[in-house]
Formats: structure tokens, sequence, C-alpha cells
């Protein structure tokens, strides 16, 4: 079965954030010198609520599933999750995002729960920037090593999202870029995006995608790409030496909100169907008052057939007055 929104958008993407704690501060996400309310265990849905939620999600034509957090790896029951959603019929992709502080440790469990694909996000290959960019946290060397670890278990896929912020960290991108290709990375570069109500965006902050492309081609002849599948984030490129690819995610400088197939869940189980939502839709009371598959589905499908966001295509006339009303915290619903 399909369902489509108002705009005859898909929803063949589900990305599940099973918990919002994260043991790094990033600058663009969770600044640093701010205190961050976590859901509580009442709050939180259990393995089981988010396997169940997971097949639904199957069964109304979800494709792919990524895991996020907050920071995933923390998750005390994480390969149960992941084991038991792998298991899901007509399942295509089962992939997490996540910082790699605790890679090292758990990617071979990863593997064996079944997970395909992880993306890793890294700003800097500097030490110094990239403590200062995740609130002085987290320590490079063991993502670095959880990186090679996760190459030596030869998953069907790695990629490195690096987020650009203008004056920060664009000094990063050849470094970066050079990294990529002699691991046999993709990278992909992502506009600093104005999530959450934290992070202090600004147009000013943001490196358009245009120029982050210059700077590469400055050292690395680029080629643009077909995208992989309708929907897909990043605009891609390779390298004419044909040694690899690399990304772009332009939320603010070419959005793809047309081609937005993504539902997002957050670990207290309410449903977004974009990442600049005010509220979810609260699912875990469905859950829990005795409601059946089939009545929560049908919930679902009201809840995407309704859907019209378009945010970043909307951005540059929303700019033009402050916000009314605070949306959801990026490390609430994973990115
Ligand atoms: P693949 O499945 O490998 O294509 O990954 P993906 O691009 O779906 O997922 P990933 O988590 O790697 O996305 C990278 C980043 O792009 C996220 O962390 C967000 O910052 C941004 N992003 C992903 N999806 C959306 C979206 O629907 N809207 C916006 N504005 N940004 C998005
Ligand atoms: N802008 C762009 N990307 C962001 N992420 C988090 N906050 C932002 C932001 N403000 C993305 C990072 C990270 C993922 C979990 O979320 O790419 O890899
Ligand atoms: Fe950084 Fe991801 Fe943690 Fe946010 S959730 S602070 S982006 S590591
Ligand atoms: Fe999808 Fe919203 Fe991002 Fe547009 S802004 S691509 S609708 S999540």
């Amino acid at each position: 079965m399909e369902v489509f929104d108002k705009f005859t958008r898909p929803m063949r993407d589900l990305r599940i954030s099973v918990i919002d704690v994260c043991n790094f501060r990033c600058l663009y996400c969770m600044p640093p010198d701010q205190d961050y309310e976590f859901f509580k265990n009442d709050e939180k849905l259990s393995p089981d609520e988010f396997v169940r939620l997971a097949n639904i999600f199957v069964k109304l034509g979800v494709q792919r599933i990524r895991i996020t957090g907050g920071e995933p790896l923390l998750h005390p029951k994480l390969n149960q999750i992941i084991s038991e959603i792998n298991e899901i019929e007509n399942l295509v992709d089962l992939s997490i995002t996540t910082n790699a502080s605790l890679l090292t440790e758990k990617a071979p469990l990863l593997k064996e729960a079944g997970i395909r694909r992880i993306t890793v996000s890294l700003d800097s290959l500097d030490p110094e920037k990239f403590k200062l960019m995740n609130g002085g946290r987290g320590n490079l060397d063991d993502v670095l090593s959880g990186i090679d670890t996760a190459i030596k278990l030869g998953f069907k896929e790695l990629k490195i999202n690096t987020v650009i912020e203008k004056g920060i960290n664009e000094y990063q991108i050849l470094p970066l870029t050079r990294y990529a290709r002699e691991k046999g990375l993709i990278l992909r570069f992502i506009e600093f995006m104005d999530v959450g109500n934290k992070n202090e965006w600004n147009m000013k902050k943001v490196l358009p995608s245009a120029e982050v492309r210059k700077i590469i081609s400055s050292e690395f002849e680029l080629k643009a790409r077909e995208s992989n599948f309708y929907g897909e984030v990043a605009g891609r490129y390779e390298f004419a030496d044909k040694k690899g690819e690399v990304g772009f995610i332009s939320s603010v400088t070419e959005a793809f909100c047309s081609s937005c197939t993504r539902a997002r869940i957050s670990s207290d189980g309410k449903l977004y169907t974009c990442l600049f939502s005010g509220r979810g839709f609260d699912l875990k009371t469905l859950l829990r008052d005795g409601s059946s598959d089939q009545s929560i589905a049908e919930k679902i499908c009201g809840v995407w057939e309704n859907r019209s966001n378009r945010y970043s295509e909307e951005r540059q006339e929303a700019l033009k007055n402050p916000r009314t009303h605070d949306i959801v915290e990026m490390f609430k619903i994973g990115g």
C-alpha cells in the first residue's frame, strides 16, 4: 500500500529517533551553553513499541528506515530494536546516523543486528576545531577509530556528514575531502540550517553548497551524477578520476521539499512530517490505549494525507517575520 500527501509525495522513508540524549553538544544542534530537558522514562517508547510502529509504517509503504538520536549508540537496547526491525518483511534498507564516539565498540554489534549503512557526523579533522564544534565533549581519535573499525567490518556503505558553518570550519573542506577519498567514504556537505530554536542561525553563517563545490573544484574535478532514487536528499557528484563521490545537502539554497518522502518519529512516540514542525502527532497514546495496528495505521494515513509541509521552499518568506512558535529540536528527531 502507498499513502500520498497533499503534494502527492509518497511516504517512503522513516527516521526513528530512539533516544534524545546525546554525549556531544554540537554548536548547530545543542549549543553547550544552554540547558536541555530530556524525555523521562515513562515518556519514552519501549523497544517493542518502536518495532511495532516500524512494522505499521512498512505496511504503509515505507521502504527505508534510518535510526537516529540524539546519539543512538547510547540506547541500552539498540541491538534489540535494530535486529527486530531488520526482520520486517519488505524493508529495503536499514541505516543509522551516529557521531561515532562509541562506534569502535559498537560497530560489530550493529553489523550483526542488520545495519547496512552507517552515516557518521564529522565536521573537522583538526582536533581543536572538532572539540569546539561538539561543545568540548568528543574526542576526534575515538571517532576516527570508529570509522576505521566500520571500514574493516565491510558495511554496504559508509558516509560522512559535514555541516559547514561559515567562519568556523570551511578550512576543513579540502582536508575532509582528501580523507574521504583516501578511506573510500562518501562525503556530504550540509548547509547549516535554521532547525530547532537554540543555534542562533542566521543566513550569514551559511556557506552555500555552490561555494563548497568551488573550493573542492580547486583541487578535484567534479562531475554531476544522477540521483539514486526519487526523494534523495543530496545532490551527488563524482570525482572525475572516479575515486569516489561527494554530495551536497542544500536545504537553504536548493530546497528539496518537492520530493520529500520522510516521516520522523521522536523517542516519545510523536510523528513529525517535517524537520521544521511545531508539533508532532501523538502515536504513543494509541500504542498504549489498546488501539489495533489497523486503527493506528489509519491515523498515520490521515496525518500523511493532510501533510503540506515545504518549509525550506518557504524559508525566505518565513524569515521576513520573527518565529511565532518554537519548532521541534533536531536532537529530538535526529535530523
Ligand atoms: P541517505 O539515506 O544515505 O540518502 O541519507 P539521508 O540523506 O536520508 O540521511 P542523513 O541522516 O544522512 O541526512 C543528512 C542530513 O541532511 C540530516 O542530518 C539533515 O541535516 C539533512 N536532512 C535530511 N533530510 C532532510 C529533510 O527532509 N529536510 C531537510 N531540510 N534536511 C534534511
Ligand atoms: N544544520 C544542518 N544539519 C544539522 N544537523 C544537526 N543540526 C543541524 C543544523 N543546524 C545534522 C548533522 C548531523 C545530523 C544528526 O543532524 O548533519 O550529522
Ligand atoms: Fe551533535 Fe548529533 Fe548530538 Fe546533535 S544529536 S549534538 S548533531 S552528535
Ligand atoms: Fe521535507 Fe520539511 Fe525538509 Fe522540506 S523542510 S525537505 S518538507 S523535512
